[in-house]
């Protein structure tokens, strides 16, 4: 990551701290996120959508109350998928106008929260959730603007579990066979909703712009069917997050100004040749946002050659801390970062310290063939999706997320502890 330093010894430093103090104050594993990085690209999302446009940060990514106070002070919004997160959310003071709650079951409770808390959008997931947040909002004496998921019927290039807009799966109403029309025309009817807008997410780690083109496109055919039909011109289309970072060098990803470009020139263009006005567009980032602002810190144990094979390294973490390569065959890389050296580099695959041969954190990694047990390995790029799907698999406790600035470090979700562990044991 751009944010870490090296000095004169070898020893990475970031915000101006040594990792090695950072380790002796916070011990490993744990997650270091770097301030000012994450706030610099709140404000290149906001700046490179402008006015016109809306960036909501999707929280499942990494929440936090930090968090959400620096998407609040940088003119970001945030999309939430659950209870916990709009509570974490109202809790650190984001306004709920600012807030989209998504889902695919959301509960009634859930329904409620939002409601009464004002959210500015639900996204409407299916036939039974139209029906259910109109009576919930009309009960409430509520008019709750909405917009409908559809799914578009495009594969996005990227690993089976993290494309959703292909038809065979749980997310969204399909465009296909006049389903999201029907969904437009019965959420139309109902006094409690206000639909506001079509929203599409097709998927995550996504390069290639063509997926999101295809996507826009059939949203705006939409708008245009359901201006012919009703006569309404819906302000609002939501194309949803899955902007790649690099994991790896050999990833390219794109900057916000370039995306915010190509998907406004789509969108425009499209609306020109249907005669619509164009509407306003939002995006949902979250790995974009803040997976490359932070690395995981672990220190070396278990250092074990196979002959003809590899090394493995295994570190005091693993899957319970970072899922990701295990669940999508993930790639990262990683860095001796605690001293300097000059020794040959040797084929190794990091692993956690769980009961399970896929419990990898980096599959295939070179690292220096003096590696010994108690050096600092960093992994970078685990802001999104490391924490927020960490795991207590093993009675592991998961790690803290440490906010680096300025030479100063603080905590903004602690580690767990064993009393934490037995809290939630509640049985004898
Ligand atoms: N909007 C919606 C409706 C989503 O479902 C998601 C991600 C996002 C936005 C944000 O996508 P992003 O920009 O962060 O790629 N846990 C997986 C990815 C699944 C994400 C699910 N939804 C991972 O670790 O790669």
């Amino acid at each position: 990551s751009r944010t870490v330093r090296r000095n004169e010894d070898g020893v990475a430093t970031v915000a101006g701290i040594e990792v090695t103090r950072l380790a002796e104050e916070f011990g490993t594993p744990a997650y270091f996120l770097d301030e000012a990085d994450f706030r610099a690209r709140c404000r290149a999302w906001a700046d490179a959508f402008g006015k016109d446009a809306d960036v909501f940060y999707a929280g499942k990514a990494f929440l936090s109350r930090a968090v959400v106070r620096w998407l609040h002070e940088e003119g970001l919004n945030l999309d939430v998928c659950s209870g916990g997160e709009l509570a974490t959310a109202l809790a650190a003071g984001m306004p709920a106008e600012r807030i989209a709650f998504h889902g695919n079951n959301k509960s009634a409770r859930e329904i409620e929260r939002a409601v009464s808390a004002g959210v500015g959008r639900i996204v409407l997931d299916s036939f039974q959730e139209i029906v259910q947040v109109a009576h919930i909002a009309q009960r409430l004496g509520r008019r709750q603007p909405v917009q409908i998921r559809v799914t578009v019927g495009v594969e996005a290039h990227t690993h089976e579990f993290i494309a959703t807009a292909h038809e065979d799966q749980k997310f969204g109403i399909a465009l296909a066979d006049g389903q999201a029309a029907e969904a437009v025309r019965r959420a139309l009817k109902l006094d409690g909703i206000e639909l506001i807008g079509i929203h599409s997410h097709i998927g995550s780690q996504i390069f290639d712009m063509a997926g999101f083109e295809v996507s826009a496109r059939r949203v705006v055919q939409l708008l245009a069917e359901v201006r012919d039909e009703h006569g309404v011109e819906l302000p609002e289309i939501d194309l949803g997050g899955g902007l790649g970072i690099a994991y790896t060098s050999e990833d390219d990803p794109r900057e916000p100004h370039d995306i915010a470009k190509a998907l406004s020139d789509i969108v425009t263009r499209e609306c020109e040749s249907a005669g619509l006005r164009t509407p306003r567009i939002s995006v949902e980032p979250g790995r974009a946002i803040v997976g490359p602002t932070a690395f995981t810190l672990y220190e070396v144990g278990t250092i074990k050659p196979l002959e003809g094979l590899r090394t493995y390294v295994s570190v005091d973490g693993g899957m319970s801390d970072n899922i990701r390569t295990a669940l999508y065959d993930a790639e990262y890389s990683v860095a001796l970062v605690s001293r300097r050296s000059d020794a040959e580099a040797m084929l190794t695959r990091v692993v956690g310290k769980h009961c399970e041969s896929g419990d990898i954190v980096v599959r295939d990694a070179f690292l220096p063939a003096d590696l010994a047990p108690g050096d600092l390995i960093a992994v970078p790029a685990t802001g999104a999706y490391c924490r927020s799907m960490a795991s207590n698999y093993n009675h592991a406790l998961r790690p803290p997320v440490v906010a680096v600035r300025d030479g100063e470090a603080r905590v903004l979700v602690r580690r767990e502890t064993e009393e934490d562990l037995l809290r939630l044991d509640v049985g004898h």
